[in-house]
């Protein structure tokens, strides 16, 4: 028996690719799968998908809600300095999570979706008191944090049900960004963060060199799919849907911003507000407008850029954060929506059939006041220093297939790669397949260098990086510190659960 399930799509065998190891399994795999392919391809299977959701209709498009609200803070019960210390508890509850539908059965961190935010500053030790109440093992991942192995949350550090356990870990000075947490037990990641473990870590700078005036909005995106009693639906795998969802991911129908449906945005004419925006879907990926109007996006993964750079959209794979600055610039009284435009992410076999149509995220709303005079910002941010790429000690290629990394499934007690501290690797992250693989490493921040050996335009620090279909993104990530075994893995959650994700030996 697999560990497992296979695949229902496979290599692409359009495009030749130069690595011949992985071919030979690749098209093995092909032959295999073709019968799961033609019975996708016959099975009526988007319309099943779409009869048992008629939530849908009574909650989308451009009936703006109530006001964005943040998620609460996570309370500091430490008074040591420079000590942060919480309570966390992943439990399962019932609640109603789109307005006026049935509670459902939902999983929850300390009681709310999404769970309570992590604040923190620079140089802050991180102490985090654990408890699983949860009917099954999970796992607390910090999702892009420099920590030792032992505090990753990694599949190798279940949490059984009833246990606790402590994370202890510090932000390092020049961390400051946008991370967020998450469960990561093998094979049941997609599962428990759409029934509801996700929460946010903001990391405050000492000396942040974006005005503390800006008015500051956390955004985290989520979608989730409901049955018409508002039960969560997850279909089952043998089913076309469960098919279907295996391949694309689980996408919802229902977009929710910090757990609202289309909430609302005040703003006044003129304003700056500074938006962290974490996506925290298992396998949506947004394009952002905010009506057509430009935007200075100022940040990723990492933290800020050197530069602000003007955007009239912007990208947001899974797993990914960005830090946009949005200037009011729409007139007193009026409105405007945040919508995420179409993204070709998929296989024309399963791609969605409304996958073409934009969708609403939420609305900016202008107060009446006349507009304020403009805040100056700064044109510089920070710098960071290039990664040298002349004293590499490794360039290793990483093929990424459609649920595979270089021909393999994850098999835990396996090595994929060994790596030394203390030096800096380059990998090139090849996709082979028509579907994009957003891909992550844990515990380093890396640099993207280029895209189909297109140079990356600016620098950021990046911990998931987006491979689109058949592309292939070179990476330069430096070892410094914290030896032990780390995942990286393609973030769209099914894929990962799938067994798309290798170990990295670091010693
Ligand atoms: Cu966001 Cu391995 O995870
Ligand atoms: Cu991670
Ligand atoms: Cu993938």
């Amino acid at each position: 028996m697999p560990r497992y399930r296979p695949f229902s799509l496979t290599h692409d065998p359009a495009r030749p690719t130069a690595r011949g190891v992985g071919l030979v399994r690749l098209f093995r795999g092909a032959l295999l799968l073709l019968s799961a392919l033609q019975w996708l391809a016959s099975a009526p299977a988007l319309q099943a998908q779409d009869a048992a959701t008629p939530i849908l209709t009574t909650v989308t498009p451009g009936s703006p809600g109530d006001t964005l609200t943040a998620p609460n803070v996570l309370e500091n019960i430490s008074s040591a300095r420079g000590i942060v210390e919480v309570l966390l508890t992943a439990s399962k509850t019932r609640m109603s999570l789109v307005p006026g539908a049935p509670a459902a059965d939902v999983y929850a961190y300390n009681g709310s979706i999404p769970g309570p935010t992590l604040v923190v500053r620079e140089g802050a030790r991180v102490i985090v008191h654990f408890k699983n109440d949860l009917p099954e093992a999970t796992t607390v991942h910090w999702h892009g944090v420099h920590l030792p192995a032992d505090a990753d949350g990694s599949p190798f550090d279940l949490v059984e049900p009833g246990h606790r356990r402590d994370y202890v870990f510090t932000f390092g000075k020049g961390t400051a960004g946008t991370y967020w947490y998450h469960p990561h037990p093998d094979m049941r990641s997609a599962y428990q963060v759409a029934m509801g473990l996700y929460g946010a870590i903001i990391v405050r700078a000492a000396d942040d060199p974006l005005p503390a005036s800006l008015p500051e909005k956390l955004l985290i995106l989520s979608d989730n799919r409901f049955r018409s009693d508002g039960s969560l639906d997850f279909p089952n795998p043998d089913s076309p849907e469960g098919g279907v969802d295996g391949v694309n991911g689980r996408e919802g129908n229902v977009i929710f911003v910090n757990g609202q449906v289309m909430p609302t945005i005040p703003i006044r004419a003129g304003e700056v507000q500074r938006w962290r925006v974490v996506n925290a879907s298992g396998a949506r990926v947004y394009r952002l407008a905010i009506g057509g109007q430009s935007f200075l996006h100022v940040g990723n993964d990492g933290g800020l850029f050197e530069k602000p750079i003007e955007v009239k959209e912007i990208t947001v794979a899974n797993s990914e954060r960005v830090e946009l600055l949005v200037r009011g610039s729409g007139t007193p009284g009026s409105r405007v929506t945040v919508q995420a435009l179409p993204y070709d992410r998929y296989v024309p076999q399963t791609r969605p059939p409304d996958w073409d149509h934009p969708r609403d995220v939420l609305a900016l709303k202008y107060s009446s006041d006349p507009p304020v005079r403009s805040i100056k910002l700064p044109s510089t941010l920070r710098v960071i220093p290039a990664l040298d790429t002349t004293q590499v000690a490794a360039t290793r290629v990483i093929v990424l297939s459609q649920g595979l990394i270089n021909g393999r499934a994850m098999d835990m007690s396996r090595a994929d790669i060994t790596a030394h501290l203390w030096t800096t690797e380059i990998w090139e992250v090849e996709n082979v397949v028509g579907m994009d693989h957003p891909f992550h490493l844990h515990g380093f921040q890396f640099q993207v260098l280029d895209h189909d050996g297109v140079p990356t335009t600016y620098r950021s620090w990046k911990d998931t990086v987006n491979v689109p279909k058949h592309q292939t993104v070179r990476i330069v990530v430096r070892f410094d510190d914290f030896p032990g075994r780390w995942m990286f893995h393609c973030h769209v959650l099914d894929h990962e659960d799938m067994g798309m994700m290798g170990v990295l030996l670091l010693k």
